[in-house]
């Protein structure tokens, strides 16, 4: 894929022109026809609003049958994620259409972004749009497989000089795209089908199939393995499942031996009834996106390694099923956890910390980090406080915190911090029976009391951050670029621009 020239563009099945919305062109047009045609005032029909558009059909015109014309808005208020969402809908609108290549981007010219930056947005957007799960459904609307039939756009540019640049933007993007898509695939996987031996066997595929199979090492402990080493945060929720867990480790060395590595850790809850603290049937509903965790750091560390970031990357995760039988553990339970730490198991629904305790005593075990982020759908309350519109984000380290906010400002995943004071929650953990209970004494401040939690399993001298996704990572409507009620994909992209800070 490359940037086009203007004068090559021909025999278009559509092309698509981007706007302001002054209703003036920032594409420029091949064709003298059009562009006179285009000077008329479009009236109401279109203005050039963002996530406005208007499909054309041009009858005969030896340039393009068809001419999509997509609002940015206003310039002054345009970032890259409007771009990547505009690129989306038009995406959509046309394969929603059916049509085919050849099709094309006008390149618009914005004089605050450079053309590599926006072709890689649209290829974002246009990419991630795409993704649906009609894979899984019988016969009947033609293409099935997904990705199969995804329609990819071309870009045609005026100026031709930077094309080399803009063609390395375009691979990029798909490599982002693909990940991101491949990660909300996982997520919207049947937990019938995603239990936890699946995942884990997902997680060794990205590392088989990887173009840096060379560098990454995988490793994934069984039973055997989490019972020796005595990991009784993971034991202890997989109890009551018949699907028994796994620990995956991949290591990923593409930067100096010395260098200190970064550690994403994800929770892999294939599936969360609650347990014996079992939750109500609508409770259950999308609890298949427990792992959305573990397949946005697994989805960051395909793009990673397929991008050959040069840095060393650690990927943990602890999968799991969540289920209530008569080998569940119980609430009153005390359970010894990873690092030696005992924990009053109260509410067996408060299960993702339990198993994100042993993979973060696991990370400050045996390594020295750099940093160390984990990833987990851990509490309705930070769903209730921030909706769909950001993570929730704690940390003990006021510069990763920094850095994790200017990744959520490229990325256009956004971040919001949540209170973390000691004197208020570290009292509501205390237990009489054991070293902490797994739940607060009190349920308000649901989110913080988690994090303050998995703060206990972090070496002091590791800077840590949690990002708390039961919010953002599921769309229940078509939003941005998601055109399908699911998995948001967030925060992949923000975990991929992370990444680069350090590359
Ligand atoms: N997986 C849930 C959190 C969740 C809820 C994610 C809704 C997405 C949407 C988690 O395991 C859980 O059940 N947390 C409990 C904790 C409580 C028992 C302290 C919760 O949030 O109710
Ligand atoms: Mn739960
Ligand atoms: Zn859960």
């Amino acid at each position: 894929m490359r940037l086009e020239s203007l004068k090559s563009c021909k025999q278009q099945e559509a092309l698509v022109m981007f706007f302001d919305e002054n209703q003036k062109a920032l594409s420029p047009w091949p064709d003298p026809v059009v562009k006179d045609y285009l000077k008329i005032p479009l009236s109401q029909d279109f203005k050039g609003r963002f996530k406005e558009s208007l499909l054309l059909y041009l009858p005969g015109h030896p340039v393009a049958k068809r001419l999509l014309l997509v609002g940015l808005g206003k310039l002054s208020d345009l970032s890259l994620q409007k771009v990547r969402v505009a690129g989306g809908q038009a995406a959509m609108q046309l394969s929603q259409r059916s049509v085919s290549a050849p099709s094309s981007f006008l390149v618009p010219r914005i004089g605050k972004f450079k053309v590599e930056e926006i072709v890689e947005a649209l290829t974002i957007g246009c990419r991630v749009a795409q993704l649906n799960y009609n894979e899984w459904k019988s016969q009947g609307d033609g293409d099935k497989k997904a990705n199969s039939k995804l329609l990819e756009l071309g870009f045609v540019s005026a100026e031709s000089s930077r094309s080399s640049k803009a063609a390395q933007s375009i691979e990029r993007g798909k490599i982002i795209a693909d990940g991101v898509n491949f990660g909300r695939r996982l997520i919207a996987m049947s937990p019938r089908q995603l239990n936890p031996i699946e995942l884990a066997r997902q997680a060794a595929e990205v590392a088989r199939k990887s173009p840096s199979k060379s560098k990454i090492k995988a490793q994934i402990w069984t039973e055997k393995e989490l019972k020796k080493n005595a990991y009784g945060g993971i034991l202890c929720v997989a109890q009551g499942s018949d699907n028994p867990p796994r620990f995956v480790q991949l290591e990923y060395r593409n930067a100096a031996a010395s260098k200190k590595p970064v550690i994403l850790v994800g929770k892999g809850v294939t599936f969360d009834s609650g347990g014996l603290s079992l939750k109500p049937p609508s409770g259950q509903e999308t609890m298949k996106y427990d792992m959305a965790g573990a397949g946005s750091v697994l989805a960051a560390f395909k793009i990673a390694t397929d991008l050959k970031l040069k840095i060393n990357l650690v990927c943990l995760i602890p999968c799991v099923e969540n289920m209530p039988s008569g080998k569940a553990q119980r609430p009153g339970d005390v359970v010894t956890m990873a690092n030696g730490l005992s924990v009053e198991v109260l509410n067996t629904d408060a299960e993702g910390r339990l198993i994100l305790a042993d993979a973060l005593s696991h990370a400050s075990k045996h390594y020295k980090p750099a940093a160390i982020v984990d990833v987990a759908t851990l509490t309705g309350a930070c769903a209730l406080a921030v909706g769909d519109s950001a993570a929730g984000i704690f940390g003990n380290s006021p510069r990763l915190l920094k850095e994790l906010q200017k990744a959520a400002e490229i990325s256009g995943e956004n971040v919001w911090p949540l209170p973390d004071f000691d004197d208020f929650f570290v009292e509501l953990l205390t237990s009489e029976v054991a070293d902490l209970r797994n739940i607060g004494k009190r349920r308000e401040g649901g989110a913080s009391t988690a994090a303050l939690f998995l703060e206990r399993f972090v070496n002091k001298d590791h800077p840590w951050v949690h990002l708390d996704i039961a919010g953002c990572g599921w769309y229940d409507s078509p939003r941005d670029m998601v055109s399908v009620r699911g998995p948001s994909g967030v925060p992949i992209r923000l975990l991929v621009e992370f990444l680069e800070l350090y590359a």
